[in-house]
């Protein structure tokens, strides 16, 4: 009997966490949108700041290094790939908080953070979870705060036209690439659901999101 996995990995089998980073860094043009997506934020000394689905902490990471001033929090749901990024904290020697649990049932008070921000994480989620995630992010973020998405998105251009035939058939990057992200923020109460830039990526068009929670 087939048995539904509680959480789609960072590189849907187990088994590949170990190379996330690389494969990412070298397909995902990661050196790009990670950086631009923190720079959108314009996170100010003091912001409590969540890195949602943080994985192995590189952006959660760039965050801090960014804006010491800041108090960075990262969550994810696998214990295994949060003790690769406990790992890349402690050689970095930054002070982030981590924390283990769902993006879909949050165990922060309302009004927790200044900012959230996720990378590559609303496609790992089914439908469902994708509206129940995005309500907890507004949920937890204090009125006029902002969530900053990068994730796949609806295709530009021939190339990222014909790469998502392919991609479109994991149910869940199906949602992203149908442009359902912006409908499912407004959905949850945010305002202000913009995209802010695009790239292309081996995987597809990858978007930045940034929406805000009325003040
Ligand atoms: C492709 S990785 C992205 C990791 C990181 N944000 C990055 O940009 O490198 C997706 C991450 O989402 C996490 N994830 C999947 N489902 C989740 C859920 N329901 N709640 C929290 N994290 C989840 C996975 O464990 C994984 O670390």
């Amino acid at each position: 009997m087939s048995r539904r996995r509680d959480f789609i990995p960072a590189l849907n089998r187990e088994w590949l966490t170990p190379v996330y980073d690389p494969l990412i860094r070298w397909t995902m043009r990661e050196s790009t949108f990670k950086p631009r997506l923190v720079q959108e934020a314009r996170i100010a000394p003091g912001y409590r700041v969540l890195d949602l689905g943080c994985g192995t902490a590189t952006l959660t990471i760039l965050i801090k290094q960014m804006h010491p001033e800041s108090e960075v929090t990262g969550l994810d749901i696998d214990a295994r790939i949060l003790d690769v990024a406990r790992e890349k904290i402690s050689r970095a020697g930054l002070d982030i908080t981590l924390d283990q649990g769902p993006a879909t049932a949050l165990s922060y008070p309302d009004d927790s953070f200044d900012r959230i921000l996720s990378s590559l994480v609303f496609h790992h989620l089914r439908t469902d979870d994708k509206v129940r995630a995005a309500r907890e992010a507004f949920r937890v973020l204090r009125p006029g705060g902002e969530l900053h998405v990068a994730d796949f998105g609806r295709p530009h251009g021939a190339l990222m036209w014909a790469v998502s035939l392919v991609m479109r058939h994991f149910e869940e990057v199906g949602d992203n690439i149908a442009g359902m992200l912006p409908a499912i923020f407004r959905g949850a109460g945010f305002a202000a659901v913009e995209e802010e830039a695009r790239h292309a990526t081996l995987f597809g068009t990858l978007v930045l999101h940034r929406a805000e929670k009325p003040a």
